[in-house]
C-alpha cells in the first residue's frame, strides 16, 4: 500500500472548507493507503499565537479529525512535537534548501508581508514541512492547491540530498484533489472560506450546532436578483450555496439550480444538507471530548508508530550527511 502523509495546523475549530477540501479525502485515503496524519503544532508557532491555547487546540484538532472519521485502527494520527525527529531532520534539510528557494515561496511573501516582525521560522516553515513528509518516505501528500509550491520544495530538497549524500529519501508527489469543492465564505463569496476572512458568520464550523448553521446560511450573502443559477462569476453567493449543496448531497451544482425558484428554498435545503452532513461529527466529537484519556492514548500510540518509522530515516540521513554516529545510532 502506498504511503500517504498529510498535516493540519491546530487551529482548533475546523470549518467546512477544511472538511470538504481535505479531511473527507483523508478519511477515504486511510482505507487503501498506509496513511499518516499529523497535527502540526510546531508549524503553528511561526506566527503570533497564544501559548495558553496551543495545547487545547492541538487536542481539539485531533478530536475533530477522529470525529470526522479518521480511524486509529487503520491510520496513524499523531502530534508533530511528540516526534523529535521532525525538528532534527529539519536542520539537515535547512543545510540543503537554499535562501533563494525559500525566498520565492509565495505563502511566505503573503503571510510575512502582513506582519510587523517576521519570525525566522516563518521563513523556514516549508523545510519543516519537507521533514514531516520525508521522514516517513511518503509517496503521496494530499494537500490543497496553496501547498503545491511547498511540495515542489520538498521534492527538490529530497532530490538534492539524495544526489549529494546518496539515496536517502523517497521523492514525494503532491495529491491535489481534482474535484475539490470550491467552498467560499458565506459573507464574502469571492473569497475562500477561511477562519481569517470577514466575520465569523461567513464560516461554517464542523462543530456548529444546527441553529448556528441555520443562522449562517440564512444570512449568507446572495444578490439582488431572484433566479437561482449556477454562475460563480456573476452570482458568487448563490453559486456557493449550490456548491455546498452539491458537495453535501453528491449532486452537480448547475443541475441542482434547476430545482429552485427562489433563494429561500435553496437556503433551507442547504441548511438541512449541512446539518445532516455534520451531525455525526458533532455527536462523535462530544463523546471524544468527554474521554480525554482515550484521545491521549490514540495520540501516544500514533507517536510511537510514527517514531518507529521516522527514527531509521533520521539515522540514515544523519550518517549520510557525514555526522559521527553516537553508540546505538541517532534515533536511540
Ligand atoms: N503547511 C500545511 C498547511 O498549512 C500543513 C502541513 C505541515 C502539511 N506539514 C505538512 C501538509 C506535511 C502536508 C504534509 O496546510
Amino acid at each position: 500500500m502506498a504511503r500517504v502523509l498529510s498535516g493540519v495546523q491546530p487551529s482548533g475549530d475546523l470549518h467546512l472548507g477544511n472538511y470538504l477540501g481535505a479531511f473527507r479525502y483523508w478519511v477515504a485515503d486511510q482505507h487503501d493507503h498506509d496513511a499518516l496524519f499529523c497535527v502540526v503544532d510546531l508549524h503553528a508557532m511561526t506566527l503570533d499565537y497564544d501559548p495558553a491555547l496551543l495545547a487545547t487546540r492541538t487536542l481539539e484538532t485531533a478530536e475533530s479529525l477522529l470525529a470526522v472519521g479518521l480511524d486509529p485502527e487503520v491510520c496513524t494520527l499523531f502530534v508533530q512535537s511528540h516526534v523529535p525527529e521532525h525538528p532534527r531532520l529539519t536542520w539537515l534539510l535547512e543545510c540543503t534548501a537554499t535562501f533563494g528557494e525559500l525566498r520565492r515561496m509565495t505563502q511566505f511573501k503573503d503571510k510575512g508581508g502582513e506582519q510587523e516582525t517576521v519570525r525566522a521560522a516563518l521563513f523556514t516553515y516549508p523545510v519543516l514541512m519537507a521533514a514531516d513528509i520525508l521522514l516517513y518516505e511518503a509517496e503521496r501528500v494530499p494537500v490543497g492547491e496553496d501547498q503545491r509550491q511547498h511540495l515542489e520544495l520538498a521534492r527538490d530538497v529530497a532530490i538534492r540530498f539524495n544526489h549529494r549524500y546518496g539515496q536517502t529519501f523517497v521523492v514525494p508527489e503532491a495529491a491535489v484533489p481534482k474535484v475539490a469543492a470550491r467552498v467560499m465564505d458565506l459573507q464574502e463569496p469571492t473569497r475562500k472560506m477561511s477562519k481569517s476572512v470577514s466575520s465569523p458568520l461567513g464560516t461554517v464550523l464542523v462543530l456548529d450546532p444546527p441553529e448556528e448553521i441555520d443562522r449562517k446560511v440564512r444570512k449568507a450573502v446572495t444578490d439582488t436578483e431572484t433566479e437561482v443559477h449556477y454562475d460563480p462569476l456573476s452570482k458568487p453567493g448563490v453559486s456557493n450555496l449550490l456548491e455546498l449543496l452539491g458537495a453535501a448531497t453528491g449532486g452537480d451544482p448547475a443541475e441542482l439550480a434547476d430545482r429552485y425558484v427562489n433563494y429561500g428554498q435553496l437556503k433551507a435545503d442547504v441548511t438541512e444538507a449541512l446539518t445532516e452532513l455534520l451531525r455525526p461529527a458533532r455527536e462523535r466529537f462530544a463523546e471524544l471530548h468527554a474521554d480525554r484519556g482515550y484521545v491521549e492514548s490514540v495520540l501516544a500510540q500514533g507517536a510511537a508508530k510514527a517514531r518507529a518509522l521516522a527514527g531509521p530515516t533520521l539515522d540514515r540521513a544523519m550518517r549520510g550527511a557525514g555526522l559521527l554516529a553516537p553508540p546505538g545510532g541517532f534515533s536511540a
